[in-house]
Formats: C-alpha cells, sequence, structure tokens
C-alpha cells in the first residue's frame, strides 16, 4: 500500500468531524462512480477515524448508496474524538484521560482489510488525521465539509449553505416575536471562531447587529444601538451572535472542555451574558436563543446537494489520476486541489476587508465596534 503502487483495487471512505449537510452526496458519488466508472471495491468505515481505530468497516454496494443524497447526516457515522495518535484508551486514577499514539493498530486495520487509499471527508481536524496517516504512506484525498466554512484554500466548504438557510430561517421567526413584543433578541449561532455562519445568515435576515469573532464587540456600541433603534420608534432589536464573539480585551466563553477531543474546547453561551448585560444597561427586556446543533441537521439544499456531489466527483477523477494526498476544493467557481497538509489545523477568518463587512455596514448593521 503506497502511493506508487501501480493499480488501486480498493478505496475506503469516511466521514470526521461534526457532521453536516451534504455528506451522504458526497458518499453517494463516490461509491457509485468508483464502482461503476472505476470499477473499484469501496469500504465504508464507521464514525471517522474511530472505525480506523476499532477496525469497524463494511463494503458498500450500489444499493447502499441509494436513496441517500436528500438525507442529513452521515450513513456512515462521525466522531469528533477519534485522533489516532491522541487517542484516549482509559482514565488514570483521578478520571483523566490517558492518551495513546494508535496509528500503528489503524495501519494493521488498513492492512488487513486490503485498502490501497482513503477518501477522507472532513474538517481541519480531519485532514490533520489524514496528514497523518499520509506520513505513514496512506494515499489520501480529502473532501472539505464543515458549516463553518473555516476551511483554508477553499471559497467554500459544502453544509456550509444548508446551515446559513437553516439559521435564516430562525432568525426570521425570532424577528416576528421580537417586533411583537418590542425585545432586544439575540440569536447565537455557531461557527467556533469563524463568523462566516453569522454574518451571512444574519444579512440575509436583516439582523440590526451582527458580532463575529473576528470583530471583538464593545457593548456600549451594541446598547447604543438598541436605544437609538428605540429614539427611531423601532421598539426591538435583533442580534446575530457567533459563539466565538468575545468584547473587546476579553475571552470567548467556554461551554464545556471535551477533554478526549482533539479540539477540545466547545464554545457557547455568549448570548446568554449579553442578553443581561443589555438588559442591565439599556433596561430594555432581551431574551437569547441558543441555535445550537439544529444548524447542522436536515437534508441539504440544492446548491449543498450539488456542490458535495462536484467535490465527490472531483475525489474520484483524483482516485483515478493517482493524484494523491491532496484536498478538493472550490476557486471562483472551480474545483481545484491543494496539500492536504497545508489545511490541516488551520483555520480561514473573515479578512477586516472581506467585502462582507463593507455591506454589512452600508445598510447601517452595527458591528458591535
Ligand atoms: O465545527 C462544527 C461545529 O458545529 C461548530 O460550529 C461548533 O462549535 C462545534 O462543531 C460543536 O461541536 P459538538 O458537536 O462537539 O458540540
Amino acid at each position: 500500500m503506497t502511493a506508487k503502487r501501480e493499480r488501486i483495487h480498493r478505496i475506503g471512505i469516511l466521514t470526521g468531524g461534526g457532521d453536516c449537510p451534504g455528506l451522504n452526496a458526497v458518499i453517494r458519488v463516490v461509491t457509485k462512480a468508483a464502482i461503476n466508472k472505476l470499477g473499484l471495491d469501496v469500504i465504508g468505515i464507521e464514525d471517522g477515524f474511530l472505525g480506523l481505530i476499532r477496525n469497524r468497516m463494511r463494503r458498500l454496494q450500489i444499493d447502499d448508496v441509494s436513496n441517500i443524497l436528500t438525507a442529513g447526516g452521515t450513513i456512515l457515522g462521525t466522531s469528533n474524538k477519534a485522533d489516532p495518535t491522541h487517542f484516549a484508551i482509559g482514565e488514570d486514577k483521578d478520571g483523566n484521560p490517558i492518551f495513546e499514539d494508535v496509528t500503528n493498530r489503524v495501519m494493521e486495520h488498513i492492512r488487513e482489510r486490503e485498502i490501497d487509499a482513503l477518501v477522507c471527508i472532513g474538517g481541519d481536524g480531519t485532514m490533520s488525521g489524514a496528514a497523518n496517516l499520509i506520513a505513514h504512506g496512506v494515499p489520501c484525498i480529502g473532501v472539505p465539509k464543515t458549516i463553518d466554512n473555516d476551511l483554508m484554500h477553499t471559497d467554500i466548504t459544502f453544509g456550509f449553505t444548508t446551515a446559513v438557510q437553516t439559521a435564516t430561517e430562525c432568525l426570521d421567526r425570532i424577528h416576528s416575536t421580537a417586533s411583537s413584543h418590542h425585545r432586544v433578541m439575540l440569536v447565537e449561532l455557531m461557527g467556533r471562531n469563524a463568523g462566516w455562519l453569522t454574518m451571512q445568515a444574519g444579512i440575509a435576515a436583516g439582523a440590526d447587529v451582527i458580532l463575529i469573532p473576528e470583530i471583538p464587540y464593545d457593548i456600549e456600541s451594541i446598547c447604543k444601538t438598541c436605544v437609538d433603534r428605540s429614539k427611531r420608534g423601532k421598539r426591538f432589536t435583533l442580534i446575530a451572535v457567533s459563539e466565538g464573539a468575545r468584547p473587546r480585551g476579553g475571552e470567548q466563553i467556554v461551554n464545556k472542555v471535551v477533554h478526549d477531543s482533539p479540539d477540545p474546547i466547545r464554545l457557547g453561551g455568549v448570548s446568554t451574558v449579553l442578553a443581561e448585560e443589555i438588559a442591565a444597561r439599556t433596561h430594555r427586556e432581551t431574551r437569547a436563543t441558543i441555535l445550537g446543533h439544529v444548524q447542522r441537521g436536515g437534508t441539504p439544499v440544492a446548491f449543498d446537494r450539488v456542490l458535495a456531489t462536484q467535490f465527490g466527483y472531483k475525489a474520484i477523477q483524483m482516485v483515478a489520476a493517482h493524484e494523491w494526498n491532496r484536498l478538493v476544493v472550490m476557486r471562483h467557481g472551480k474545483t481545484d486541489t491543494v496539500e492536504i497538509a497545508s489545511v490541516a489545523n488551520k483555520q480561514r477568518l473573515i479578512a477586516p476587508d472581506d467585502p462582507l463587512i463593507a455591506m454589512a455596514r452600508a445598510v447601517g448593521t452595527c458591528l458591535g465596534d
């Protein structure tokens, strides 16, 4: 099993990290095209790298991937806690996880199943897992997914547009109740350290205030917006806030630490803190809603079905061409590829000169600064 191997007979496919709409569309096209066009066997690996660690995999046939295009989630399952280089094998007497590098076990299972190459569908964490296997001689191809849209070198990841749509619908619903009750309503969106989801859904829903991690907020500026709106006869304010937003000179709010996860910090709760601060300072009634995992679920919108299929098809073309160790990306409307190692454990954030920022300001949206 090496990248130089003349002929590939069998590929493995896995979905790693947090799920998102469109994963099944990739599994479908990769499996169908691998079997029908290239005559390959396809092995579906369960729960991302966990399936490689635990040797849990199954052969995928055409029937297994029929009728899954529109389904949310992933038929293979996923895990955002299984990094073979740092895998929790148990706990010490104080209940702290004990970690071990189990890459050798993974390599044994790959050999045992006679998998010649892997298609890894995931975000920066999954690509870092793929980079480790590449270093051990496993040919890999990466396919980028995440609702956060924060993967380097790609203009867009599938799952993002569906999450924007879901979050926008939620913001629209909160908008009407905010208006009826004359309240300041905060809606907290996911996205980790990147504001893409909050920015796009906030703009789409016409949020009055949009708070993203890339622009630390000033509470005075947010309160002034609420009060100024009241003076203009607008007795409610809709605030879209990213889970990673933080005050100027302050810290993000950590909801929990998942010790056995390669990226252990789970953000969340900033909207609740802000709601109390705004109420105390402006004497307006405030409410906070944390959208949470509703943003990751459900059927992919048409755009994501097509994007995921484009990405998966490109991955199969790369398998056919033996173009290993690269990630499919979308740049300026065209699929392209970059080294997997160049995106591992990195995040693409909104740059200060991104047109979205100027556009939001142009319609009078307060960005908290
Ligand atoms: O990366 C996707 C994402 O949904 C982030 O937006 C969020 O911060 C995180 O995953 C939540 O992770 P978990 O599913 O482990 O709570």
